[in-house]
């Protein structure tokens, strides 16, 4: 203030840094004699930079540092093929794996020495569901999109899910937590709008050993053949489609892969409706730019992958004509116990 007071009479314009000095003298000062936080106590105004760090960080983090592998909920590399397919842009990728294949808990499919040409498989992509008591039994595909209530997404997400449901002929979960007595439930790692810490990561079985202690108790009863199971939990790719499939999941379901399809741009802010993409918000401010009918279409394209990907697995496995429900013998990992819980092969 004194050199600026100084400076003044010789160069008058200096005043105009006053436009900043003031303001932020007054934060400095508030801080100063503030008893909330002690941090901005020691260092009035300074001690700020501790939230703006924190408010970038998620952003530095996933853009800049994160690799394609490792970020969660979901990392790049998955979220990538999603908004590729949803695109319809080239979703190849160049040089080779992307994961590191002898990384203890790598899964992978085994290929057939008896391998079919991709073009002559012929499945039928429907699950009947429905038994002889059943009123009115249907053909369901073999991919869904799953739960997600109305409150959890925007009223513009909710409109392309259903159409794209309906162009596509599958079959679209409104969500809002119901469950009906007649449904067995196992498993956690699922996604949601906003819950506690403790729910999301810590309770609930990892959904791959949940579907293998499900579809086991259905057989060990008796009751394989009358219940039909779906899955969900990060099916995303035609490979967690075959693998859960492949591990007794009669049908998939998928919710955050469709949120990705409409337009999610991971900023994990669902919990606070301000979602910048207009997915996960009721803020209309936010919603209104998000195009139904183009996003719609995404959902298609996103849905139509999955079939095309499964016939392409299929056909190096020999099997043209099987859904690969249960076909646990093609699956393999890289980690002794697992292997055993899931009864599937485990190869050092
Ligand atoms: C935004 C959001 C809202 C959800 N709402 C519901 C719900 O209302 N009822 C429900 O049973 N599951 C709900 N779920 C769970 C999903 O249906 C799904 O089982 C879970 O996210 C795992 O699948 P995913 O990995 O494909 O997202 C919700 C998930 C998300 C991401």
């Amino acid at each position: 203030m004194v050199l600026l007071a100084a400076a003044a009479p010789f160069w008058p314009p200096v005043l105009w840094s006053l436009v900043l000095i003031l303001p932020l003298s007054a934060v400095g000062f508030y801080d100063l004699f503030q008893e909330r936080h002690s941090i901005c106590r020691n260092f009035p105004l300074f001690g700020r930079g501790r939230w703006l760090m924190e408010a970038l960080r998620p952003y530095v983090r996933e853009y800049f540092v994160e690799s394609d592998t490792d970020g969660t909920p979901v990392n790049r590399m998955f979220r990538s093929i999603v908004y590729q397919r949803a695109k319809g842009a080239r979703d190849t990728v160049p040089f080779g794996a992307r994961v590191d294949t002898y990384r203890t808990g790598y899964e992978w499919i085994g290929h057939s020495l008896a391998a079919v040409d991709a073009a002559e498989v012929e499945l039928d992509l429907r699950v009947s569901v429905g038994g002889p008591q059943c009123g009115r039994p249907y053909q369901a595909s073999i991919f869904n999109i799953s739960a997600m209530s109305f409150g959890a997404l925007s009223p513009n997400a909710v409109l392309p899910l259903n159409k794209g449901a309906r162009l596509g002929g599958f079959a679209h979960n409104t969500g809002e937590g119901g469950i009906s007595p007649y449904h067995l439930e196992h498993g956690g790692e699922g996604g949601t709008g906003a819950a506690p810490l403790e729910y999301a990561n810590s309770i609930g079985m990892p959904l791959r050993e949940a579907l293998a202690l499900v579809v086991d108790c259905l057989i060990g009863f008796g009751l394989r053949h009358q219940v039909r199971v779906i899955a969900s939990g990060k099916i995303l790719t035609g490979f967690h489609l075959v693998k859960h499939m492949a591990l007794g999941a009669d049908l998939c379901n998928g919710a955050r892969g469709m949120m990705f399809a409409l337009g999610c741009v991971h900023s994990l802010v669902c919990n606070t409706n301000r979602c910048p993409s207009g997915v996960a918000t009721q803020d209309p401010r936010l919603y209104r730019r998000l195009d139904v009918e183009d996003v719609a279409q995404r959902v298609v394209d996103v849905f139509l992958s999955f079939d095309t990907e499964l016939k392409k697995i299929i056909a190096p496995l020999g099997r043209s004509t099987s859904l690969p429900i249960g076909m646990a013998d093609a699956l393999g990992i890289d980690d002794y116990n697992a292997a055993q819980r899931l009864k599937i092969k485990y190869v050092v």
